[in-house]
C-alpha cells in the first residue's frame, strides 16, 4: 500500500462527502467530458431464501480452527478444469482459485490480506498497477465459509470473479487498523493519483455472496466496503455490508466515482454515512435493502440511473440528488420504481428548480412510504408531502407528452404495465436474480469438458457441445461450461429444459464458412427453435466470432419460454480479443469493410415466435478497441445489427448494445417490453462508412431501416441507437443513447455544443403505440426523438449535465 495513493484516495472521498454536504470544494470528483472517453471513450428473487442466507446468525469468529466443515457448493466441489485457451501458457494457468489454497486461514484472527491478494494476482494476471486489460487471464477467486480478516485492500484484477459460498456466506472483516480505500478495491488508485484502469474500460467482472464487515473500524474513520468504478458487463450480487451506525459515522458501503456501468443487485447494508455513494454515466441497481444509514444513497453524478426494488429504512435521507447545489446540480437523471421507504426523514432531496436545463430529472413510480414525512425535499422545503402513503407516479423535469419541452413537476398517470411482465400476485415488475443453483448437488452438474468438448480455441467442439446439451436437457442436468473458448462451425441449439452456466465467461466462438454470407444470416447459438416452448436458463457466458463472419447471428431466441427463463451475464463480444483475429493487426482503424473485418450479421435476435425472455446485465458489444492490446488501441470491426426484438414479453434490465452499423436496439412488431437502464453507442468509425453505406445491405424481411431514403438531408446518417417500429406496450425506465465520435474524433460531442456527431438516434415509426420512455438521455446527437421522420425534440432544448435529457416521453 503506497501512502501517497492512500492519501489521494481519502482526499477524494472527503471531496465527495464535501460535495454532498454542499461545502465548497476545490476538487471536483467528476468532471464531464473526460469521464467517458479519456481512453477511447470509449436477477428475482433474491430471493427471499438468498437474503435469508445472507443474514444467518453468524458465529463470532471462531477462535482458531479454520477447518470447520464448509457447507457444500458445487462450484467449489466440482473438478476444476477451466482452461484459459489463449493464455500464453494455458497448461500452467489456474482459472479456479480457492483462497485457502493460497494460504488464507479464515479464522477471523489471522491476517489473510496477502493470501487473498496472492490468490487474485498469481499467474501473470493484470492488476491495476499494469493499467492493462486482458481476456487471457480469467479467474474465479473462491471464498469458502469463514471470516477473513484483512488489514489493507483486497485488490481486484481484470476479468476476475470474487465468489463466496452462497450456502454459508463468508465474511471479509476489516481490521480495526485497516488502511486503504475499499475493503475490496475494484480500481486501486496509483501513486500517480490516477485509477489503475480507465474506469470506463473495466469490463467482465463480478463479486458475489460475500459479507463485508466494517464495524471493527471506528465510525469516525472513513471506510469503504467496495470501491467499484466500472464499465459494462460487471456485477455485484448478494452482498451484505455492515457499517458503523454510531453518530457521525463516516463509513460507506459501495463507492463509485465514475465509469460506464453496470449492474448491482441484492445488496443489504446496515449503518454508514452512505450505503451507496455513487456516480457513473449510467447504472441499473436492483433490490438494495438499506437500513440505518444517514443518507441511504448519495448520488454524486450521473447521466441516468435506474433503481428498482429499493427498501430503505431508518435513514435521514433516502436518496440525495442535490450534489452541486441549486443551479449546478450534477445529477442528470434518476428513475426509482417498485420501492419502499420507511422511517426516513425525507425520501428524495433535490435542488431541481424549473430551470431551462434538465438537471435533476426525476421519475418515481410505485413508491410506498411508511412513516416518511417528506417524499420530495427541495431547496425551499417540502415539494411533495410524504407520510404513510403510496406514490403512484411522480416526477420533475422536461416532458414531451406529446409536445415539449415543458417543465413538469408533480403526479402523472403511469402507463399501464403489461400484465405478463408483472411478478405473480402483485403489480411490481417481475425480476429474477441470476440463479446460482446453491441447492443443487454436485452430482447435478455436467461438465462440457467431461463431455468431450475441448474449449481450447482450436478444436471444433460443435458436435460435442450439441450432444451434451441435448442429453443434459433430457436428464435435467446443469451444463457447466468450464472456462474455455469453444470453437463451433455450425449452429448450436439450446433445447428447452436446458440450464447452462459458464465459468468466468466461457466463450462460444463461431468459426468458418457457415457464416460467410452477408446476405444469408445463420445463428451461432439458437435458444429453442421456432414453435418450441419450455424453460431455459443461461448465465455467465460470451458468444463471439472468429475473423470474417458477416452471416453470424450470435444469439437467436425462438423459445416461447415459461416464467423464469432468461439470460444473466450472457454477452456478445465481437472482435477485440486474442483468438478473434479481429484485432489491431487485422482491423486497424484504417480498415475498410472489405478487409475481412465484417464480423457479424446481428448480435441478437428475439424472433416473433419468442416470448418470455428475461435479460439481466447483457452487453452486446462490437469491439471499438482491442482488449488484449497494451494500449487498448482502437479498431474498426463492422457488424450489421445489434438487438432485434420481434417477440413479446421481454425484460431488459441493465442491457447495453454498442457499435453495430445499422442500429443498436430495434423493436419491430414487438409487444410488452420493459427495459431499464438501456444504453447504446454508435460506431466510432462513422461516417466512414455511414449507416447508408454500411457493408450490410438492407434486409426488408427484417425491417431494417432504409437509410437510403430516411437519411436527413443535412448532418450525419449514422446508426440509430433505438428504433421502435410497429410495436406496442413498451416502457423504458431510462435510456442513454450516445454518439461520441465522428470519424474517430470527439469534437462533435463536445457539450453543450456542437453535439452533432449524428443527426438522429431514436426513431419511432409505423403503428407504434403505448410507448413510454423515461429519462431519455442522448449525447452528440442533434435530434433526440424523431417520429415518422419528424424531429420532436432537440438537444439544445434539453441540455443536462453532459447528456441532454427528457424526463418523460409518451406516444
Ligand atoms: C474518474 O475519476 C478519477 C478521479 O477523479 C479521474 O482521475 C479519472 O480520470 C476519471 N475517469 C474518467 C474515465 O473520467
Ligand atoms: C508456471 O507458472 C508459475 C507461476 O506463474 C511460474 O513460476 C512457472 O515458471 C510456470 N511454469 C512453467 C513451466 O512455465
Ligand atoms: C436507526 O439508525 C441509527 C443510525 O443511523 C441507529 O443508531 C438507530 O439505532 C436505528 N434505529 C432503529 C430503531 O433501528
Ligand atoms: C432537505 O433539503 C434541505 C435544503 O437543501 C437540506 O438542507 C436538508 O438537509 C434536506 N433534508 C433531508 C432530510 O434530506
Ligand atoms: C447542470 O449541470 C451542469 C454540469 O454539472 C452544470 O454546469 C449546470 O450548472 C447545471 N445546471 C443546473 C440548472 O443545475
Ligand atoms: C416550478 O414551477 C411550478 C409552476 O410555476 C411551480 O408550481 C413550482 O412550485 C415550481 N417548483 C420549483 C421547485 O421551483
Ligand atoms: C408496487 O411495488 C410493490 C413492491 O415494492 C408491489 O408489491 C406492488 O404490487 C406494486 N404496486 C403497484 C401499484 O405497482
Ligand atoms: C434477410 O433475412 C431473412 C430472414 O432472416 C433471410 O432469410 C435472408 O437471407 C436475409 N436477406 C438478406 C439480404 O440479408
Ligand atoms: C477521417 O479522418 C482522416 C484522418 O484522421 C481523414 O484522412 C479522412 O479524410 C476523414 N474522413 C472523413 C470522411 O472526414
Amino acid at each position: 500500500m503506497r501512502v501517497t495513493s492512500l492519501a489521494f484516495s481519502l482526499s477524494l472521498l472527503a471531496s465527495a462527502n464535501a460535495q454532498l454536504l454542499q461545502i465548497p470544494q476545490v476538487e471536483r470528483l467528476s468532471t464531464q467530458v473526460v469521464r467517458h472517453f479519456s481512453n477511447y471513450i470509449k436477477y428475482n428473487g433474491p430471493t427471499k431464501e438468498a437474503l435469508a442466507a445472507m443474514k444467518p446468525e453468524k458465529q463470532q469468529a471462531p477462535v482458531s480452527q479454520s477447518t470447520a466443515a464448509d457447507a457444500s457448493y458445487w462450484l467449489a466441489d466440482i473438478k476444476h478444469q477451466g482452461l484459459a485457451a489463449f493464455n500464453a501458457d494455458p497448461s500452467n494457468y489456474t482459472v479456479f482459485r480457492n483462497v485457502m489454497d493460497y494460504g488464507a486461514v479464515g479464522d477471523g484472527v489471522t491476517d489473510d490480506t496477502a493470501a487473498i491478494n496472492s490468490a487474485i494476482s498469481s499467474g501473470g494476471r493484470f492488476g491495476p498497477d499494469s493499467g492493462q486489460t486482458s481476456t487471457t487471464t480469467p479467474a474465479i477467486v473462491y471464498f469458502p465459509e469463514g471470516t477473513y480478516l484483512v488489514s489493507t485492500s483486497i485488490i481486484d484484477y481484470y476479468y476476475t470473479q470474487l465468489i463466496g459460498n452462497p450456502n454459508s456466506i463468508p465474511t471479509i472483516k476489516a481490521s480495526a487498523t485497516f488502511t486503504g480505500l475499499g475493503v475490496i478495491d475494484g480500481d486501486l488508485y496509483q501513486s500517480s493519483g490516477n485509477q489503475g484502469w480507465t474506469s470506463t474500460n473495466v469490463f467482465f467482472r463480478q463479486i458475489r455472496n460475500l459479507k463485508i464487515d466494517l464495524t471493527g473500524i471506528p465510525g469516525s474513520s472513513a471506510a469503504t466496503g467496495i470501491h467499484w468504478p466500472v464499465g459494462q458487463a460487471t456485477s455485484i450480487q448478494n452482498v451484505e455490508i455492515a457499517m458503523s451506525a454510531a453518530s457521525g459515522t463516516q463509513h460507506q458501503g459501495i463507492f463509485i466515482e465514475n465509469g460506464s456501468g453496470g449492474f448491482v443487485t441484492d445488496i443489504t447494508t446496515t449503518g454508514g454515512l452512505y450505503a451507496m455513494n455513487v456516480g457513473n454515466q449510467q447504472f441499473s441497481m436492483h433490490n438494495l435493502q438499506i437500513s440505518d444509514a444517514v443518507v441511504a444513497i448519495s448520488q454524486i453524478w450521473d447521466w441516468g440511473w435506474t433503481y428498482q426494488g429499493l427498501t430503505l429504512s431508518n435513514c435521514t435521507t433516502g436518496i440525495s440528488i442535490a450534489n452541486g447545489g441549486a443551479g449546478a446540480q450534477e445529477v442528470g437523471s434518476v428513475n426509482i420504481l417498485d420501492s419502499t421507504i420507511q422511517d426516513c426523514e425525507a425520501f428524495v432531496t433535490t435542488v431541481w428548480g424549473n430551470s431551462t436545463s434538465s438537471n435533476g430529472s426525476l421519475i418515481l413510480e410505485n413508491i410506498t412510504l411508511d412513516n416518511t414525512p417528506v417524499a420530495v425535499n427541495g431547496t425551499s422545503g417540502t415539494v411533495l408531502e410524504g407520510g404513510s402513503t403510496t406514490i403512484s407516479a411522480w416526477g420533475q423535469g422536461h416532458q414531451y407528452t406529446p409536445d415539449g419541452p415543458a417543465n413538469f413537476e408533480g403526479a402523472f398517470t403511469a402507463p399501464t404495465r403489461p400484465s405478463a411482465l408483472l411478478a405473480s400476485g402483485g403489480s411490481a415488475y417481475y425480476t429474477k436474480s441470476k440463479p446460482q443453483y446453491a441447492a443443487s448437488p454436485t452430482s447435478s452438474i455436467s461438465s462440457i469438458r467431461d463431455a468431450g468438448a475441448k474449449g481450447d480455441g482450436t478444436t471444433d467442439d460443435t458436435a460435442a457441445i450439441q450432444k451434451a446439451l441435448t442429453s443434459a436437457a433430457s436428464s435435467g442436468q446443469i451444463v457447466f461450461f468450464d472456462q474455455g473458448v469453444y470453437k463451433v462451425t455450425s449452429t448450436i441449439t439450446i433445447p428447452p429444459g436446458s440450464v447452462i452456466v459458464g465459468e468466468s465467461y466461457s466463450v462460444i466462438m463461431a468459426s468458418g464458412s457457415t457464416w460467410s454470407s452477408i446476405t444469408d444470416p445463420v445463428p451461432v447459438v439458437q435458444v429453442g427453435t421456432s414453435g418450441q416452448s419450455g424453460h431455459v436458463e443461461w448465465s455467465d457466458m460470451i458468444v463471439s466470432t472468429e475473423g470474417s463472419a458477416p452471416g453470424a447471428v450470435l444469439i437467436e431466441w425462438n423459445l416461447d419460454a415459461d416464467s423464469g427463463s432468461g439470460m444473466w451475464d450472457v454477452h456478445t463480444r465481437i472482435g477485440g480479443f486474442d483468438g478473434s483475429n479481429l484485432q489491431v493487426a487485422q482491423c486497424p482503424t484504417s480498415a475498410q469493410p472489405t478487409s475481412g473485418c465484417e464480423a457479424a450479421y446481428m448480435s441478437m435476435h428475439i424472433t416473433s415466435s419468442a416470448s418470455g425472455v428475461y435479460m439481466e446485465n447483457v452487453w452486446l458489444w462490437t469491439a471499438d478497441h482491442d482488449l488484449d492490446n497494451a494500449d487498448n488501441t482502437q479498431i474498426s470491426v463492422f457488424t450489421g445489427r445489434g438487438l432485434l426484438i420481434e417477440g413479446k414479453n421481454v425484460w431488459m434490465y441493465g442491457t447495453a448494445v454498442e457499435h453495430h452499423s445499422l442500429y443498436q436496439y430495434q423493436l419491430s412488431g414487438a409487444s410488452a417490453i420493459v427495459g431499464g437502464f438501456l444504453q447504446t453507442e454508435t460506431p466510432y468509425y462513422q461516417p466512414s462508412p455511414d449507416a447508408a453505406n454500411s457493408p450490410y445491405p438492407t434486409n426488408a424481411t427484417l425491417n431494417d431501416p432504409d437509410y437510403s431514403t430516411s437519411c436527413p438531408s443535412t448532418g450525419n446518417c449514422d446508426a440509430l441507437g433505438l428504433r421502435v417500429l410497429n410495436s406496442e406496450n413498451v416502457i423504458i425506465y431510462g435510456a442513454g443513447l450516445y454518439s461520441f465520435f465522428d470519424n474517430y474524433s470527439t469534437d462533435c460531442s463536445s457539450f453543450p455544443t456542437p453535439e452533432d456527431c449524428q443527426s438522429d438516434i431514436f426513431s419511432i415509426e409505423g403503428t407504434t403505440s403505448a410507448l413510454t420512455v423515461y429519462s431519455l438521455s442522448t449525447v452528440g446527437t442533434t435530434n433526440m426523438i424523431v417520429m415518422s421522420g419528424t424531429s420532436l425534440a432537440t438537444v439544445s432544448d434539453n441540455l443536462d449535465t453532459y447528456a441532454a435529457t427528457i424526463a418523460m416521453f409518451t406516444s
